[in-house]
């Protein structure tokens, strides 16, 4: 199989960015209730971002990341603008999960092809790639403002393939979300499954290929160690 993996492609936020790294660099001013705020905040910008996609209300991320940060604060009773305003700034420049640089360098090193496929918005994704130090590490950085909706629209998973000017099976494809990884199945990706808190697995169709708790193995596997 590994030799005829010629792109390894990556989810952005939670694969190789870590979400609560913003609201745990202000756990003291928000106190206990911060990854409660932290955990609210990612679920209402993933539902929302599926929500705006059946609704054909497209917006790109970095509002919905807004809005879903606004609902979680409301929630929490936290009423602080400057507060808000330091917790968008840092999701903006979000720092990478500790393995992700070396495991980028060793696949490059192999000849693979490197790339983020995300909801993130462009100038979201570029300057997390830049303030996580691995924009030179990465040779396609995909957006889906390129296709004008959200994963995991089929659309979107196709549009990567087509830019590597790939089979999709030639494509590995790493997300930590359970039911990203199986829209990347499905779209024909070897699908490999970062599940970093131990989630279940989903009860969707088109179950991923290989489960991992981080990315440091993901070399070994796709013969580029
Ligand atoms: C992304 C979200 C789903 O980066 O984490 O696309």
């Amino acid at each position: 199989m590994s030799p005829a993996i010629k792109a390894c492609i990556f989810d952005a936020y939670g694969t190789l960015f870590d979400v609560n790294a913003a609201a745990r660099a202000l756990a003291d001013e928000l106190g206990p209730q911060w990854q409660a705020l932290s955990e609210l905040w990612r679920a209402k910008q993933l539902s929302y971002s599926w929500l705006r996609s059946l609704m054909g209300a497209h917006a790109d991320f970095w509002q919905v990341t807004e809005e879903a940060l606004d609902f979680a604060l409301e929630s929490c009773r936290v009423a602080d603008p400057a507060l808000r305003q330091r917790l968008l700034d840092l999701y903006f420049s979000l720092a990478c999960y500790p393995e992700v640089p070396a495991m980028l360098q060793a696949l490059r090193r192999a000849g693979k092809v490197t790339g983020i496929l995300s909801n993130g918005s462009p100038a979201m994704l570029e300057a997390a790639c830049r303030s996580a130090g691995i924009t030179e590490l990465l040779d396609h950085v995909v957006s889906v403002e390129e296709v004008g909706i959200f994963k995991p629209d089929p659309r979107v998973y196709r549009r990567m393939a087509e830019r590597l000017d790939l089979p999709p099976e030639a494509i590995a494809f790493h997300s930590s979300n359970g039911w990203d990884i199986h829209a990347g199945k499905r779209a024909g990706f070897f699908s490999i499954w970062v599940n970093r808190s131990g989630q279940p697995p989903e009860r969707l169709p088109d179950p991923p290929d290989v489960v991992l708790r981080d990315l440091s193995e993901i070399p070994a596997i796709l013969g580029a160690a």
